[in-house]
């Protein structure tokens, strides 16, 4: 299912207490790949991807979600069945939980889409299991669980309702690292299940190490959308302006480039950072090095 939006401009409120924050979007969000949004806190993001499972409707242009299509004056009974193939993972999604068991907490989105009790077990059963979740824990009470264990049960009510896209808005926000990883590797699951993602994150090596293509948000305006390799080669100072980071190892990258090493491709890893210096430095100039630490009782590794 591929997501276009055209031409959308967006304003909260109505009549003369408008807030205009989008102007003149047009981005395409290709099936099975994940697409980035990244920006300053403001730059619209959050309200940008609300349009996405429509719980925003555009106030001018276009958004294509499949065969919907959706306009200012689409009705709002013709949205219901647009949510149920975006799902949304809220910042904060924990905050949302309110059931007396988890289980009963997962079942509650593919009940009110239209599953059976049975069915609704299921698939909450399959989702808890997905991001890792014991069944010694179902009929907990979604309160008493850690907030990483209560940001897992609210990612697998979104899950459970197996929507072809899914959105996700800081999802790693407050996790630890642990958890920030194991939500790293439930991304690219559903990627290689061939799921739609669209994720907003702060973390650029997150972006670095998931996104096909990015979408760099400022003031309400698409500042840059292209794939990852193209943006992170653009220059150090454009991120500064944007007041983005870099990640870590094209941040380092950049630096040996000013150096005049060069580099054939982007470093998306330590790794391969280390494998393509490797053949720029020189081994008599090392074997020197290694001798002067030796002598010295130091070493390389410290
Ligand atoms: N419900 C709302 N009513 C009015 N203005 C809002 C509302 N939500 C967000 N805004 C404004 O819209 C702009 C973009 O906000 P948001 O989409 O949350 O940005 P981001 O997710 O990039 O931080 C901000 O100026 C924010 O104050
Ligand atoms: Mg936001």
């Amino acid at each position: 299912m591929v997501i276009n939006i055209e031409g959308l401009d967006f304003a909260y409120g109505a009549g003369k207490q408008t807030v205009p924050v989008l102007k003149n979007i047009n981005l395409n969000f290709p099936e099975g790949e994940i697409t980035a949004i990244i920006g300053q806190t403001g730059s619209g993001k959050s309200t940008l991807v609300q349009q996405l499972n429509v719980l925003l409707k555009p106030t001018a242009g276009e958004v294509h979600i499949g065969d919907h299509v959706v306009t200012s004056k689409t009705k709002e009974k013709a949205l219901t069945p647009i949510r149920a193939e975006v799902g949304m993972v809220f910042q904060f999604p924990e905050s949302q939980l309110f059931a007396p068991t988890v289980l009963e907490d997962v079942m509650y989105g593919p009940k009110n889409f239209g599953a059976t009790e049975e069915e609704a077990k299921q698939a909450a059963e399959e989702a808890l299991a997905k991001v890792g979740f014991d069944a010694s824990l179902f009929e907990q009470s979604p309160f008493n669980l850690s907030g990483g264990q209560m940001r897992r049960v609210a990612l697998a009510g979104v899950l459970a309702m197996n929507p072809q896209t899914m959105v996700f808005d800081e999802p790693a926000a407050g996790l630890d690292p642990q958890g920030q990883a194991e939500l790293l590797d439930l991304l690219k699951t559903l990627r290689d299940e061939g799921k739609t993602i669209v994720l907003i994150s702060h973390q650029m090596e997150q972006v670095l190490a998931l996104a096909d293509q990015v979408v760099v948000m400022k003031d309400g305006q698409v500042a840059a959308h292209e794939p990852v390799e193209e943006l992170f080669a653009r220059p150090q100072a454009w991120f500064a302006d944007q007041h983005l980071d870099l990640p870590e190892t094209i941040a380092f990258q950049k630096q040996m480039e000013k150096q005049g090493f060069t580099f054939e491709h982007l470093a998306k890893t330590v790794d391969n950072l280390a494998e393509q210096l490797a053949g720029q430095l020189d081994p008599a100039a090392l074997a020197d090095q290694s001798t002067v630490q030796k002598q010295t009782g130091g070493s390389q590794h410290e």
